[in-house]
């Protein structure tokens, strides 16, 4: 672990993006969502009609990289979830878009599994959170696909972007 990543993008966006932590690349760099899947991720709000370079604010759950990319504990979790809520409650945007099963526990605290929640909206505090699937995971699917977890990521963004420029 060589940084802390605490956040990039614009601290006064309408959206929030939340992953789970910073993988290598992150890293090195200082700034969530610079590697391999959060390009990815950065690609797909780009065609769902998000202006990532305007709107967004990207952060993760866990400010540091896990040892070997392992799953964050429980114990990190409770740690750094604080700073997380105040990161929120400081940029305080119209939508957070959850990023994986980590990201949605943590906020929304449930157990259910990512499948069956993304793309549905909880409304806490006057702020809309939408869990989605995790991008390392989507990157595994075909793009030409409407039904498959690509697809259906590809629509809860597009309903995302409505609820963001009230299309
Ligand atoms: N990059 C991040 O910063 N967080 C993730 O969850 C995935 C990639």
């Amino acid at each position: 672990m060589n940084r802390l990543v605490v956040g990039s993008g614009n601290i006064f966006g309408n959206l929030v993006v939340v992953g789970e932590a910073p993988g290598a690349q992150e890293d090195l760099e200082g700034k969530p969502f610079v590697g391999k899947s959060g390009k990815f991720l950065k690609n797909l709000l780009d065609v769902s009609g998000i202006n990532i370079y305007e709107d967004v604010y990207f952060c993760n759950v866990i400010k540091c990289r896990p040892p070997r990319n392992r799953k964050p504990t429980p114990k990190e979790i409770s740690i750094h979830k604080p700073w997380l809520i105040q990161q929120i409650k400081l940029v305080n945007p119209k939508v957070v878009v959850l990023a994986g099963s980590t990201a949605m526990k943590t906020i929304l605290e449930v157990n259910k599994p990512i499948s069956q929640l993304r793309g549905k909206c909880f409304n806490l505090k006057g702020i809309e959170y939408i869990p989605i699937f995790h991008p390392s995971y989507l990157m595994r699917f075909s793009q030409n696909e409407i039904n498959n977890p690509y697809g259906l990521t590809l629509k809860d963004l597009q309903n995302v972007r409505n609820k963001l420029y009230h299309l």
